[in-house]
């Protein structure tokens, strides 16, 4: 069996167009959703990162800010930012793009957010909402990952989902968003035992640890559903995944690529977060 690709650009594509589609609404109601995206220092991947996603919202019709500071801003300054951000009314989403230099309390930062702007879904308060299932914003990338099984119409009810990675900003809310669709949910992370017993019960594994081939086809039950968070470089420097996909894709039902999987989706869900932003702050 060769698994079938879930394509993460072609999905992009179809939910952008209707982002770009409520944008136009929201416009003609005289709102323009806007997204500010604050850089400090000069760190070359968040370079490439903000770019793409200031471009994202040109392209999707929406409003962006990118703000850029020296990597000597002080934590002071950042947060006189911040609130600033949270009262101009043309700015509905609010990005600090991580990492900060040291001398930042990056935690200190996003809780300076107001909720109602965190489109990164990294405060407190939208990590409290997912938890409790109350409305809030969600991280991008598992939100991401969420849709992408929704576009091949996987029912997760009673399903058992293994998360590899524990962060934050993915292995947790992914959790989080699994157990709201009823799987039954296993966190596992570099000190879990014996990980291939746990994926080789999975129908469904997302694989978000930032290291290559932490997922090889003996580990996968065939048939199963594999989601790749990772963004790695192999021995010639080409991007690839958490996940073997040669062999992988051999077992699997379902496989998202890298590059043109979860990446792109996760751009695709700061748009819809900011619109949502935007929507609900026009109510
Ligand atoms: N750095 C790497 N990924 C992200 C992200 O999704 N949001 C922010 N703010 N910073 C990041």
């Amino acid at each position: 069996m060769t698994a079938q690709l879930i394509d993460g650009n072609l999905l992009s594509k179809q939910l952008r167009t209707e982002v770009a589609a409520r944008a136009q609404a929201l416009k003609a109601k005289g709102v323009t959703p806007g997204l500010a995206v604050v850089l400090v220092g000069d760190n070359p991947a968040s370079q490439v990162y903000v770019r793409n996603k200031v471009k994202a919202c040109e392209d999707s019709g929406l409003h962006s800010v990118l703000e850029k500071y020296e990597a000597t801003l002080t934590e002071a300054d950042l947060l006189a930012r911040v609130e600033a951000l949270n009262n101009d009314p043309s700015i509905h989403g609010i990005l600090v793009q991580l990492p900060l230099p040291a001398h930042i309390d990056a935690q200190k930062v996003i809780e300076a957010i107001s909720p109602a702007k965190d489109v990164d879904g990294f405060h407190i308060a939208s990590a409290g909402a997912l938890m409790t299932g109350m409305p809030g914003f969600w991280p991008c990338t598992p939100y991401g990952c969420m849709k992408m099984l929704e576009s091949i119409g996987y029912d997760l009810r009673g399903k058992h989902a293994v998360v590899i990675g524990r962060s934050n900003i993915v292995g947790k809310p992914m959790a989080l968003m699994l157990l709201q669709k009823d799987a039954t949910v296993t966190v596992a992370h570099s000190r879990t035992q014996n990980l291939k017993a746990l994926t080789l019960q999975a129908d469904v594994i997302v694989a978000a640890v930032g290291k290559r081939n932490v997922l090889t086809a003996d580990m996968v039950k065939p048939g199963a559903v594999v989601l790749d968070v990772g963004m790695n470089r192999n021995d010639e420097g080409k991007l690839c995944g958490d996940v073997d996909f040669e062999g992988v894709k051999q077992v699997a039902s379902h496989i998202t690529p890298v590059p043109g999987g979860v990446g792109p989706m996760t751009i695709t869900m700061l748009l819809v977060n900011t619109l949502e932003a935007a929507e609900r702050a026009a109510k």
